[in-house]
């Protein structure tokens, strides 16, 4: 078989993101401002330095301003060239330039497996990579580079995990796998199970939000029937796939952010915001005088 590369990346944004209410019940999740840009620019952005070209977002009802983020904006681009402020031109540019990005929609809220199934005819026949966007993965290379470099090895699916502590576990997809001998951030899966009760739980190796997917996955998607919580599950479809192929998880570098969650929020908001280029220095030396 000759190399696959990994050109097309699926974002599900068709959630409702009840956990972040009332900020989202008429703002888009993936549109909260992290810093100073939405959640889900990190992800495209990740999935660019990864080499993808073409990014395919899984939207719903009352998304649209995730649509104008990444497009054009003529009357804005205007008033700033005529204002002569060529670096916040430069900004709102190059916003539209990261990708070719093509929207599908969700028509109903059925699971995370029947969203990127949702994407099947876009991404066609050649594996692709899938980023949650409430996932943030600060790292020094990108977490999504780290996979691509794995699958041009493998050329099997990959799914971004960590370990998690105690009953964190029952929030996640879970891996029975096992750390591959030439390669220890690859660990070969033997069975999945999403959300398990702890003392159920196979590992403590969560799947976090990042996933490079074989195509075949599409047929086993439209095979799925409720599974956790009643929906369909994508860690329900990466289990019927371990039947065919060879799954990896891959024990990525980096640090993950919940940021679908307050209090990951807040946290990744102040620690980006340290790390920031330009806002970081004034921001620490602010922070040290802070009463706590
Ligand atoms: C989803 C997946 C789960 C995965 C998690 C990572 O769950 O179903 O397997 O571990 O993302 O963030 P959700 O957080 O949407 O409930």
């Amino acid at each position: 078989m000759s190399q696959m590369k990994i050109r097309k990346a699926v974002f599900p944004a068709a959630g409702m993101g009840t956990r972040f209410l009332p900020a989202t019940k008429a703002t888009p999740k993936e549109m909260l401002c992290l810093v100073d840009k939405p959640l889900i620019q990190y992800g495209v952005e990740e999935a660019v330095a990864a080499g993808c070209t073409e990014i395919i977002i899984v939207t719903g009802r009352g998304k649209t301003t995730m649509e104008d983020h990444f497009d054009r904006s003529p009357e804005l681009e205007a008033s700033l060239a005529a204002k002569n402020k060529t670096a916040l031109l430069e900004i709102a540019r190059s916003v539209s330039k990261l990708a070719k990005i093509t929207y599908t929609r969700q028509p109903e809220a059925l699971g995370l497996g029947h969203a990127v199934l949702m994407a099947k005819e876009l991404v066609g026949n050649e594996p692709f990579c899938v980023l949650l966007p409430d996932d943030i993965v600060d790292a020094t290379t990108p977490c999504m580079k780290q996979m691509v470099e794995a699958f041009n090895e493998t050329q099997s699916s990959i799914l971004g995990s960590e370990v998690v502590a105690g009953d964190a576990i029952q929030n996640y997809g879970c891996l029975d796998c096992t750390p591959d001998p030439k390669n220890p951030r690859l660990l070969a899966v033997k069975n999945m199970v999403e959300k398990p009760k702890p003392s159920e739980a196979p590992s403590q190796n969560a799947i976090i939000g990042r996933y490079i997917l074989t195509p075949r996955i599409f047929e086993l998607l439209e095979k799925l029937t409720p599974g956790a919580g009643g929906e369909l599950q994508l860690t329900d479809g990466i289990k019927a796939l371990l039947q065919f192929e060879k799954v990896y998880g891959f024990s990525y570098e980096g640090k993950r952010h919940d940021a679908g969650d307050k209090q990951g929020f807040l946290r990744a908001t102040v620690e980006l915001a340290l790390k920031h280029e330009k806002l970081g220095p004034d921001f620490r030396a602010w922070l040290k005088t802070f009463p706590l």
